[in-house]
């Protein structure tokens, strides 16, 4: 027997009392019954949200809202900012690209943050520019991007949307929408909202609406307007994915519960844990001081360990799921998920397989020194 233990950051374990939920008899959508679970599903969503604007759901990953944001809010040749230091950034690069959009890209390291002050300079130097694409919570690097600063900026410009990709920020972060005026904001049902895979959410804003009505891109499933008119009515105009959105309605639950600001507290001081272990192990992390998000800590493999054979031992050995590195970083680096059903326990038992597979690899530890390290964090800071 060997018991599994997912610590990626997407997909991410999901609560008994969320998976049980799911597996009652299923029912129909154009139900009043159906109809109540999703005005509360999209009434708490925008708590996590914090909004008082719209939130749409869709049936799909998180792509599929990134891309009906690029063909909601825009037309062809629109002239667009794209910021991006990771994998998911390069994602809008490429649909905007994808959509004929005049991409203006602002390309950083993927060890770095992106800085409000280049985006601040091309809005400045041509303020017709439509929109403005930053990933809060990068997940390929774990770096965190500072979108309330670029909030405060795109905020002074009437024609450009700020939208964030905020897929593994939402619920492990602070990502304060209407405060920091975020127009577009995103996230998917595999990541800090406990659920599988295939559902996302998007909220927009009065400012982003106003883009909608004027964007010529062709949209039909992903029509934010037909999901807007039908979510006043509490249904969803296509066959919503009906036993996730009761399975969400319960984490929800889960999430108002514990409260928004706890939750995102929990996850600080996981991420600090995680950190302080790898640290102790001797390890560097890939994320810089200034930008190091709460959902994933990417580590470099150490000097002379193939890094691709860290989270296979992992994997194989003990049973710990965690994720690689990406594109240009296979191999160079592996990433430690703690988002989502994450609670001290799991932080012990990821830095627990990770001495014991270096320890495998010949990698010179001391056993025991990373969780100690975290055991440390966990006392000083008790919730
Ligand atoms: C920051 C970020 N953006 C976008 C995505 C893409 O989401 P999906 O794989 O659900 O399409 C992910 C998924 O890992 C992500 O972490």
């Amino acid at each position: 027997m060997r018991k599994r233990y997912l610590m990626t950051p997407g997909p991410t374990p999901v609560p008994a009392e969320v998976l049980l939920s799911m597996a009652e008899p299923i029912i129909h959508h154009r139900t009043p019954e159906f109809s109540k679970i999703l005005a509360q599903v999209v009434e708490d969503l925008k708590y996590v949200f914090e909004t008082r604007g719209d939130v749409l759901l869709f049936a799909s990953s998180g792509t599929g809202v990134m891309e009906s944001s690029v063909v909601n809010c825009f037309s062809p040749g629109d002239k667009v900012v794209v910021s991006r230091n990771g994998k998911f950034g390069d994602r809008n690069y490429h649909l905007a690209k994808t959509y004929g959009l005049d991409v203006v890209d602002l390309q950083y390291e993927w060890t770095s943050v992106i800085e409000p002050d280049d985006i601040a300079a091309e809005l400045e130097k041509d303020p017709h520019i439509k929109g403005v694409f930053v990933t809060q919570s990068e997940t390929s690097s774990g770096v965190l991007n500072d979108v309330k600063a670029v909030g405060k900026i795109v905020r002074g410009y009437t024609e450009a949307v700020l939208i964030v990709d905020s897929i593994t920020g939402i619920g492990a972060v602070e990502c304060k929408t209407d405060e920091w005026g975020l127009d577009v904001v995103m996230t998917g049902s595999q990541k800090g909202l406990m659920l599988p895979p295939g559902l996302a959410a998007v909220s927009v804003s009065e400012k982003a609406w106003g883009h909608v009505e004027k964007a010529r891109l062709p949209r039909f499933y992903f029509d934010w307007t037909k999901a807007k008119k039908s979510i006043a009515k509490e249904t969803t105009p296509f066959t919503p994915p009906v036993s996730l959105i009761i399975g969400l309605g319960k984490a929800l639950a889960l999430i108002r519960e514990e409260g928004l600001e706890s939750v995102i507290g929990r996850h600080a001081i996981l991420a600090e844990a995680v950190r302080a272990g790898v640290v102790a192990l001797g390890l560097k992390l890939f994320a810089p001081p200034e930008g190091r998000g709460n959902a994933v800590t990417p580590v470099w493999a150490p000097e002379g360990v193939d890094g691709g054979r860290i989270p296979k031992i992992m994997s194989d050995k003990y049973g710990v799921t965690i994720a690689g590195g990406q594109d240009e970083y296979k191999g160079k680096i592996f990433r430690l998920g703690h988002l989502g059903y994450f609670d001290r326990f799991d932080i012990i038992t990821t830095l627990s397989a990770l001495e014991m597979t270096l320890n495998e690899l010949g990698y010179p530890i001391e056993l025991g020194m990373g969780v100690a390290a975290a055991e440390v964090i966990f006392e000083e800071n008790p919730f």
